[in-house]
C-alpha cells in the first residue's frame, strides 16, 4: 500500500491521535522553534489533519498565512472539519511536498514526515531553497532512544515505524534502520544548510526536534 492509500484509510484514527495532550506539547515546541512573527508565511509539509495549524496560525496572527501541503486528500478533508484549523489565513493544498507547490515562505515545518521520503536530503535542500537565507526550518521526528532505562521502549518505536512506513508493515525484518537513515539524512541536510541550529528531545528521547536558520 502506498503512502497516500495508507493515510487515506487511516485519516480518522490518525486525526484522533494527532492532537493528544503529550503530542500537543511537542507541536507547541516545534512551532516555537520557527520563531515566527506576525504577518509571516509558514508552510507545513505533510500537514496531515492539521494538528499543528492552530499553533502556527496563532504565531503569524491575522496578517500572516499558513499553508498546509499534503498528498492525501482524506487527511486534508479531516483538517478542514476542525474550526480551529480553518479560516481566511489558512490554506490547504493537495500536493507532493517533495516538489513543493509554492516558491517562497518565511519558514517550513515538517512533523513526522521526512522519514517517509526516499531521498529526504534532496527534499530538505529544496525546502531550504524555498525559505531562502534567513528563513527558518524545523523537523520533528520519532527516533530510537539511547537512554538505557527506556531502551525496552525501542520495541514500541519499532511498532511505530512499521505503522508509519506504508508498504513495509508485512515484512518480517525491521523497518527501523531504513527509517532512521532517512531521518538522519534529512537532519544532516538541514545541518549543512543552516546556522543557529538547535536540537532538543522529548518523550524520553523518542522524539527529536531539529531547527535552524538557512545560512
Ligand atoms: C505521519 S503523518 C504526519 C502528519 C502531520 N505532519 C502531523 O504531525 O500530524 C505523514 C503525513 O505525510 C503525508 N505525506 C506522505 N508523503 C507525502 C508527500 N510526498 N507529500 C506531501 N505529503 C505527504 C501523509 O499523507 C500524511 O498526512
Amino acid at each position: 500500500m502506498d503512502s497516500r492509500a495508507f493515510y487515506g484509510r487511516w485519516a480518522g484514527v490518525y486525526d484522533s491521535l494527532a492532537a493528544a495532550p503529550g503530542v500537543r506539547s511537542w507541536r507547541e515546541r516545534a512551532t516555537a522553534a520557527l520563531e515566527l512573527a506576525p504577518n509571516d508565511t509558514v508552510v507545513e509539509m505533510g500537514c496531515g489533519t492539521g494538528a499543528n495549524v492552530p499553533h502556527l496560525r496563532e504565531r503569524v496572527a491575522d496578517g500572516g498565512r499558513v499553508l498546509g501541503v499534503d498528498v492525501t486528500r482524506g487527511m486534508l478533508r479531516r483538517a478542514r472539519t476542525h474550526a480551529d484549523r480553518t479560516g481566511q489565513s489558512i490554506h490547504y493544498v493537495q500536493g507532493d511536498a517533495s516538489c513543493p507547490p509554492i516558491s517562497t515562505a518565511d519558514a517550513v515545518l515538517a512533523t513526522f514526515v521526512v522519514g517517509i521520503f526516499t531521498d529526504p536530503a534532496t527534499v530538505v535542500r529544496r525546502w531550504c531553497d524555498l525559505v531562502g537565507t534567513g528563513g527558518r526550518m524545523a523537523l520533528l521526528n520519532f527516533q530510537r532512544s539511547d537512554r538505557p532505562l527506556v531502551a525496552p521502549l525501542n520495541i514500541a518505536f519499532e511498532a511505530f515505524v512499521r505503522l508509519s512506513a506504508p508498504g513495509g508493515r508485512l515484512s518480517r525484518s525491521s523497518q527501523a534502520p531504513d527509517f532512521e537513515r532517512r531521518v538522519e539524512a534529512a537532519r544532516d541536510a538541514l545541518r549543512e544548510r543552516t546556522a543557529d541550529i538547535r536540537f532538543e528531545t522529548f518523550a524520553g528521547g523518542y522524539v527529536g526536534l531539529l531547527s535552524g536558520r538557512v545560512a
